[in-house]
């Protein structure tokens, strides 16, 4: 089987812990190196529950350090996800250690030294990437899409119109946005419709599944117990769409990013006449996700 070559550039993170998991899990993809961001906590801790997750998995895959900060805004203080980012399931410590290189020149050295392109997916704020772009831009050529969770044109979950990962870092965004590349948004519109509830990890729990008892740990205390109506998957939506891009409809939009005033980290749909920049996920069938999700939760631990 021909393998998809992705690198996973990250913010550990419930979410992230979640798509982590599963890209680990999915034989159709080669997941080259994990590169760490600050976003959902710092970057120590973003790159410590990285590790940690490998661990859990007995995966053994490169993981890099990446940006502290982001490009040009302060560092905010993030603690969405619990103080560790990962709070609710004992961990053990990790077995795993970084790669001495920064996350940036990690990926530039394995874009330039592949001979096939690579497809990245950037599940944290932009910031490594933009980097990325800012001092190699040669390299776009080597990239053969970038699939990212971020952004929204319905609504955001920050300052009103702003999603977490864009609202982080805008800077970085607009560059990424503007860059010319093959670039996925799947934002808030679909990830908010990918729910997994406590009925479909207790199923899996009674079948003896020890990730689904490491999900439902840190969802229930990232939702204080409160699992009715499920918890949104957003990271996960990124790599269902690499696999299974027919779960998604997709259109052509001119996406802007808003960098600064009361609407910073706003994706903001422009007029169709102008061309277009990025291809944004506008809908998902949320049934399907649901059981790829368990398809593959299936075939962890
Ligand atoms: C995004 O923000 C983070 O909190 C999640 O991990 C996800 O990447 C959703 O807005
Ligand atoms: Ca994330």
């Amino acid at each position: 089987m021909k393998k998809i070559p992705i690198i996973i550039d990250t913010d550990p993170g419930i979410d992230d812990a979640a798509a982590i998991g599963l890209a680990t899990h999915c034989e159709e993809l080669d997941i080259k190196l994990i590169t760490t961001v600050t976003g959902n906590v710092d970057i120590n801790k973003t790159t410590e529950n990285a590790l940690k997750l490998l661990t859990f998995f007995d995966k053994d895959i490169p993981v890099a350090r990446g940006m502290e900060t982001p490009l040009l805004q302060p560092v905010y203080g993030s603690e969405v996800h619990g103080e560790s980012g990962m709070d609710g399931f004992d961990f053990k410590a990790s077995t795993h250690s970084v790669i001495k290189e920064h996350a940036v020149e990690a990926i530039r050295q394995l874009l330039e030294n592949h001979d096939e392109k690579i497809t990245i997916v950037p599940i944290g704020p932009l910031t490594n990437i933009a980097m990325l772009l800012l001092l190699y831009p040669k390299l776009k050529s080597k990239i053969d899409k970038i699939v990212l969770m971020g952004g929204s044109l319905s609504g955001g979950n920050m300052n009103g119109p702003a999603e977490f990962n864009i609202w982080a870092d805008p800077h970085a965004a607009k560059i990424v946005f503007e860059s010319e590349i093959d670039v996925i948004m799947i934002g808030l519109d679909v990830t908010n419709q990918a729910l997994i509830g406590e009925e479909e990890l207790s199923a899996a729990i009674k079948r003896g599944n020890k990730t689904a008892e490491m999900f439902n740990a840190i969802f229930q205390h990232y939702r204080d117990g409160d699992m009715e109506n499920g918890v949104v998957m957003h990271d996960s939506c990124a790599i269902a769409y690499l696999l299974n891009p027919e779960m998604f409809t997709v259109e052509r939009k001119h996406v802007k990013v808003v960098t600064s005033g009361p609407a910073s980290g706003m994706t903001m749909e422009m007029f169709e006449e102008l061309e277009t920049n990025v291809s944004v996920a506008t809908d998902i069938d949320s049934a399907l996700f649901q059981e790829w999700f368990i398809t593959i939760l299936d075939k962890m631990l």
